[in-house]
Order: C-alpha cells, then sequence, then structure tokens
C-alpha cells in the first residue's frame, strides 16, 4: 500500500514515520486545534476560508501560528503533490508543543504542526440514493464549540452513540434547540425556507456550511440563520447535514421516524446537484 504523505515539525516524511514526544500537549491534554480541508483534483477547495479559520482557531487559544499563510498554502501544495492521490483531505493539527505536564502554557516551547494527506473518503452512493440515518444526543460539550480544538471527547461520545444505533450522525441538542451534527451543521427545510444555526459559541463555523448557504444564494432558495426547536426535527420536509468530508448529504430518518416522505427532497437535490458542479 501506498504511504500517506505527512510533515511534521519543518520535514515530510511518510506518516508511519511520525513520531512525537509523550509529553506533546496535544497528547496531554488535547491542548491544540486543527483543521481538515478536501482536494478535488489537486485543488485545495477553500483554501482561504480554511487558513482563515486555522488562524482563528489558533489565535482563541493564544497559540502563535508558526507560518503565515503562504507558508501554510506551500505546504498543503507539497503534500499535494507527494501523493498519489487527486481527491484528499488534508488533516493539519497544531499543538502547544512539548513540555513538563503543567496547566499553564509552558514560556518558550515550539508548536507542534503535524499535517497528512489521506485519500478523501468515498460517499457511498447509498447515502445519497436513499439518505442517512441521524439520532439526537444532548449536547454535552463546552462553551467554545466555534474553536476547532483537537479535544473532542464529547463529540466522540456522540458519534459513537450514533454508531451504535446503526446511525450517520448524531444531533446535538441543548436546551431544545438543534444545534449541528457532532461532526457535521444542520440544515432544515421547513416550508420552502431552509434553516441553520447561526454562526455563535454553540457550533462550528463549518466551510461546507458557509458553501451551501452560497449555493442557496444562488439557487433563489429563502435561507434564514435562526435557532432551530428540536421539535421541528420530527415534521421537517427536509434535514440535511453537511462537512469537508460529507458534502451535503440528505437525512430521511431521525430517532427511528421517518422524515418526511422517506426519501431525499428536493431542494437537497438541487443544492447536492450545484454543488458538484461548483467543487471543482
Ligand atoms: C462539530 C462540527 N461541526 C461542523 C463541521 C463541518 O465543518 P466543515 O464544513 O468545515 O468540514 C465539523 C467538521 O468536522 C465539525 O466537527
Amino acid at each position: 500500500m501506498a504511504s500517506i504523505p505527512a510533515f511534521l515539525n519543518g520535514e515530510y516524511l511518510p506518516l508511519d514515520e511520525c513520531r512525537v514526544s509523550v509529553l506533546d500537549r496535544g497528547f496531554i491534554y488535547g491542548d491544540g486545534v486543527y483543521e481538515l480541508l478536501p482536494v478535488y483534483k489537486n485543488n485545495a477547495f477553500y483554501l482561504t476560508q480554511h487558513l482563515e479559520r486555522l488562524q482563528r482557531s489558533m489565535g482563541e487559544i493564544k497559540v502563535d501560528s508558526p507560518y503565515d499563510n503562504s507558508e501554510w498554502q506551500a505546504l498543503i501544495n507539497n503534500l499535494i503533490q507527494q501523493s498519489e492521490h487527486d481527491d484528499l483531505a488534508i488533516y493539519i493539527q497544531i499543538t502547544r508543543g512539548v513540555a513538563p505536564r503543567d496547566h499553564v502554557f509552558p514560556s518558550a516551547t515550539q508548536a507542534t504542526v503535524f499535517a497528512m494527506a489521506n485519500p478523501l473518503p468515498i460517499i457511498p452512493s447509498e447515502y445519497l440514493e436513499n439518505g442517512v440515518e441521524l439520532i439526537t444526543s444532548n449536547d454535552i460539550r463546552w462553551q467554545r464549540c466555534d474553536i476547532k480544538a483537537i479535544s473532542l471527547l464529547a463529540n466522540i461520545l456522540a458519534k459513537q452513540e450514533a454508531a451504535e444505533a446503526s446511525a450517520v450522525e448524531a444531533i446535538m441538542i441543548r436546551d431544545d434547540y438543534a444545534l449541528e451534527g457532532s461532526a457535521s451543521n444542520l440544515f432544515l427545510v421547513r416550508d420552502e425556507v431552509v434553516y441553520t444555526h447561526p454562526k455563535d459559541n454553540l457550533i462550528l463555523p463549518g466551510i461546507t456550511r458557509d458553501f451551501v448557504l452560497e449555493l442557496l444564494e444562488e439557487l433563489g432558495i429563502e435561507c434564514k440563520q435562526q435557532r432551530i426547536p428540536k421539535e421541528w426535527l420530527y415534521s421537517a420536509d427536509e434535514l440535511w447535514i453537511t462537512s469537508s468530508s460529507k458534502e451535503v448529504l440528505a437525512a430521511t430518518k431521525i430517532d427511528q421516524k421517518i422524515v418526511a416522505d422517506g426519501k431525499p427532497g428536493e431542494v437537497w437535490r438541487k443544492t447536492y446537484n450545484l454543488y458538484q458542479q461548483r467543487k471543482m
């Protein structure tokens, strides 16, 4: 099997040769941030937006970016060139670095920078034909879900709950509102209007979410960024989840209840088709 191209602290090397210290604060505390960006036909998709979000995440956790945007771009392009695949999922992780274990920030520690270029997972055709299944899950995450932090324990527990229920995603419910998925954003169609939670501290500002909002504008479909009451999930005309690896998927079941007529809806289909045209 071909090796996965990777980057660690200034060096390009195969993934299986990357080594970090057990004292890395990413390992000890989950003290770091990450980014995942899709590459289609050797072109990084919405690169500027992904890099902006990465810089913002670093700023919010007070880690100085080790590189400027042109250096990040060069790093990403090098990984694209080194990969045998044309469609990739590039994962970048920055941690606060290696230091003796202490909650307080170390005074002079270099951030650890790691990146890898995996083949982009193929979306099963069954998901597109039949839609996917969702569950709801009580949102036990912290109050800064807008930061793309590597500490994902609550998301992992929710996703596992979904997997054990043979569902693809868990929708996070806080105070009776449906916010987003454990690793995706949520869209709901009701009476020909599309709803999604506004950008605030309770959701990750998904790049795919922004892209879908642009597509909806182009399609002339009304969209409201407002809170979604949990009970709307069960009377929705359509439900979708969006993410860099899932693109836009229709959900046809939630908490074992069938969404509308149980088939991916027409608004989803239009949006999905335009997505496929515009993503290249
Ligand atoms: C909690 C959460 N929300 C939303 C998303 C979707 O973000 P994007 O569209 O940038 O992949 C992700 C992606 O990993 C996520 O983890």
